[in-house]
């Protein structure tokens, strides 16, 4: 391992912050969906209303509780914590002509407070999350005008932490729009029934890669050291069985994923991206200059999440649970209690075949296991959690020593307890810290080490031992 890999946790504003109306932040469309606990369906609300809990208004209150939180993820040892910045925080509607001061203060202490400990910030522009009133004013990414807003809220940050930040990734798992069942997450639109869905969503995929293309052409404006990074839903699948007919499924099956890796990085609509959209009967509209932008903003490190592999073929029926992806499951894997198959060795093998295809340095940017905590004494006894953890550690050490794949970083999800981005939920753990709230959002708020801190913190200490 490097001597200098960056170890360390991810999460994301609307999961992990809270103060939702505080100083001056507008709401965010995740402030009006209620969680899991109102009947696994998410419910999304026009407005905010009475009785209702709401998880992302309190979340796990990082917002008060930050100077405590990033002491505990320097005394694990972080090199480097990837976090989002909540638009509505900066931007009240998205539109306004002027920032919110008090939001931007809010970054500079958390990015102060961070240098204070030496973590390095790797930050996500969009991390499922918009002001309310650009979903409700111009139906999220169904308009164009998205990418300027999206762009001008992207630079004032970006001149805003220029010394202070040099890790960007401007949307977390842009290729979510291909894969979970609705863009509502990553596109906060509603399909409407007359419409043609398909061709809306190679649409929005555009505007989403002109966003991406355009913010790395400003940010290296603004500094040319900055470093750029995608994130992507990573898809580890594997064939059913050696019949070609499920080869070919397989193949079919990772074009939505490299769909977007490939703009990104190589530029351009590669024959992959061309081969998608025929087999999809996809027509969207490029505008004059947008192909040029596509190829002048690519980007610097390949960014990732990986919690799970599935299994892809003609004769496969039980479909296995995950993060938005969906495929069969795996008579070789054990899995979560949320259904996730675990697949240690998988991460192996994916940061190989991304590595082979582009060939640019990758960032493992979430990794982790929801569980159930039982707490008593005043910890967790989390050993399902090490033993998930010292397995993927494991097999990124292989994938860099004995593979020499470059892989820069590691950020494990959630190191201190939040809500679950698919259900709303906190029961859904996934910190090396608990926090002492239920699915309610009822407890003290306090912060107590599970057993899993020591042994990251050793694995950090040792870079990468187990
Ligand atoms: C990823 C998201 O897909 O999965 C995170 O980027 C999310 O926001 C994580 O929290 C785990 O999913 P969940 O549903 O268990 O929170």
């Amino acid at each position: 391992m490097r001597n200098n890999f960056l170890w360390g946790g991810a999460t994301a504003a609307n999961q992990y912050e809270g103060g939702y109306l505080e100083d001056g932040r507008g709401l965010s469309i995740n402030d009006v969906e209620l969680g899991a606990s109102h009947g696994h369906a998410r419910v999304i609300h026009e407005s905010i209303q009475d009785d209702y809990y709401y998880p992302s208004h309190q979340a796990t209150d990082f917002y008060h509780h930050y100077k405590e939180d990033i002491a505990l993820m320097a005394e694990m040892g972080f090199k480097c914590y990837r976090m989002s910045i909540c638009w509505s925080r900066i931007f009240t509607n998205g539109d306004d002509e002027i920032p919110n001061e008090k939001g931007l203060e809010f970054y500079d202490h958390i990015f102060d407070e961070l240098a204070k400990h030496h973590i390095i910030p790797i930050v996500t522009l969009h991390h499922f999350e918009m002001p309310l009133a650009l979903v409700q004013k111009y139906g999220g990414w169904r308009s164009r005008q998205l990418i300027d807003l999206a762009v001008r809220y992207a630079k004032v940050v970006m001149e805003r932490y220029k010394e202070k930040v040099n890790y960007w990734i401007v949307f977390n798992e842009i290729n979510s729009l291909f894969i979970a069942k609705t863009p509502w997450h990553q596109a906060w639109v509603i399909y409407q029934e007359d419409e043609n869905q398909v061709d809306l969503m190679f649409q929005m995929a555009h505007y989403q890669l002109v966003t991406s293309a355009k913010t790395v052409i400003e940010g290296r404006k603004i500094n040319p050291n900055f470093k750029f990074g995608n994130m992507i839903l990573y898809n580890c699948c594997y064939a059913h069985t050696c019949d070609p007919i499920d080869q070919m499924m397989l193949h079919d099956k990772l074009l939505p994923i490299y769909y977007f890796s490939d703009v990104q990085i190589r530029g351009k609509y590669t024959n992959t991206c061309l081969a998608y959209q025929k087999k999809m009967k996809a027509h969207f509209q490029i505008e004059e200059g947008d192909l040029e932008i596509l190829q002048q903003g690519t980007i610097d490190f390949y960014s990732f999440s990986y919690y799970s592999s599935l299994v892809e073929g003609q004769a496969v029926t039980k479909s296995a649970d995950g993060n938005l992806l969906d495929g069969g499951r795996n008579p070789y894997l054990k899995a979560t209690a949320w259904g996730w198959q675990i697949d240690p060795l998988g991460l192996r093998i994916s940061l190989n075949l991304i590595y082979d295809r582009y060939q640019i340095p990758l960032f493992i940017s979430e990794n982790g296991m929801g569980a159930i905590d039982e707490f008593k004494n005043q910890t967790v006894e989390d050993d399902n959690r090490i033993d998930y953890l010292k397995q993927h550690v494991k097999a990124i050490k292989e994938a860099i020593e004995e593979d020499y794949v470059d892989c820069f970083g590691y950020a494990w999800w959630g190191p201190i307890d939040i809500i679950s981005a698919g259900t709303g939920e906190m029961k859904k753990r996934y910190g090396f810290v608990y926090v002492d709230l239920d699915d309610q959002g009822k407890g003290t708020g306090k912060r107590y080490k599970k057993k899993s801190f020591e042994v990251y913190k050793k694995i950090i200490e040792t870079n990468g031992e187990i």
